[in-house]
C-alpha cells in the first residue's frame, strides 16, 4: 500500500462514512480546534460536546480565555478531569494572545506551552488544512495493525516509527479530511475491541488481518 494510495483510500471513507457533523467541525478556527483537540486528548467525544460548547459561550476568543481568571477557567472544565489540560489551555491562550497571532508552522506552535507533537499536527491539519502529521491512540492502532508493528504505545522505538510513517503517509493535499479520517478510522472502525474489518477500506493492505492477527495489535506492554 503506497502513500498516495492510503491517502487517497483514507480520504475517500472520510467523504462517504466518517464523521462530519462534530461542533468543531463548522466554522473551524484555530482557537476551536485548539480546545477540541486538548479536549479530546483524553477524553470521548460525546463527553466533550456540552463541554466544548458552553467553552465557546463563555471564552469565545483566544483573548477571552487568556484575560480569564485561573478559578473560572478550572471551574468550567470541572468534570473533564485530567486537569493539566486546563491549566496548559489557558497558558497556551496567554501565550498566543501575547504573540499577536495564532502560529501556522510546525516549530512555533510547538513552542507554545501545552501544544506538542500531536496538538501541532492537529491544529495544521484540521485549522489550515495543511500538512501536519498526527499520532494518538487512534493513529497508532491503525498502523500497529496496518503494518504488523511490534512493541507497545510508549516505547521509543514504537513511537519513533508511528511518526516517521505519519510523516510519510500524510498526504500534501485534502489534510484536513486526511487526519479526520484517521481519527474517524481509529474511532468507529479500526476499534481496540471488536474491529469491524469487513467494512475497512484498509483491509486489503492490513498485515494484521491478513495474518488473522487483528487484536493482537497493538501489542500489550509486558508486566
Ligand atoms: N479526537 C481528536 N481529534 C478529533 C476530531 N477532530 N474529531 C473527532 N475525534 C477527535
Amino acid at each position: 500500500l503506497g502513500a498516495g494510495q492510503f491517502a487517497e483510500l483514507v480520504i475517500g471513507w472520510q467523504q462517504q462514512q466518517g464523521r462530519h457533523d462534530l461542533p468543531w467541525q463548522h466554522e473551524i478556527t484555530p482557537y476551536k480546534v485548539l480546545v477540541s483537540e486538548l479536549m479530546l486528548q483524553q477524553t470521548q467525544v460525546t463527553t466533550v460536546i456540552p463541554y466544548f460548547e458552553r467553552w465557546l459561550q463563555r471564552f469565545p476568543t483566544i483573548e477571552a480565555l487568556a484575560e480569564a481568571e485561573q478559578d473560572e477557567v478550572m471551574t468550567l472544565w470541572q468534570g473533564l478531569g485530567y486537569y493539566a489540560r486546563a491549566r496548559n489551555l489557558h497558558k497556551a491562550a496567554q501565550a498566543i494572545a501575547k504573540r499577536g497571532s495564532f502560529p501556522a508552522d510546525l516549530e512555533t506552535l510547538q513552542q507554545i506551552p501545552g501544544i506538542g507533537r500531536y496538538t501541532a499536527g492537529a491544529i495544521l491539519s484540521f485549522a489550515y488544512d495543511a500538512y501536519g502529521p498526527i499520532v494518538d491512540g487512534n493513529v497508532r492502532r491503525l498502523f500497529c495493525r496496518l503494518f504488523a508493528l511490534e512493541g507497545y504505545a510508549g516505547q521509543s522505538q514504537l513511537e519513533k516509527q508511528l511518526w516517521q510513517l505519519a510523516e510519510q503517509l500524510t498526504p500534501q493535499q485534502h489534510n484536513r479530511r486526511f487526519a479526520q479520517g484517521l481519527l474517524d478510522l481509529g474511532a468507529t472502525l479500526c476499534t481496540a475491541r471488536r474491529p469491524d474489518c469487513a467494512n475497512c477500506p484498509l483491509q486489503a493492505g492490513c498485515q494484521a488481518y491478513a495474518r488473522q492477527q487483528v487484536e493482537q495489535f497493538p501489542m500489550a506492554k509486558p508486566k
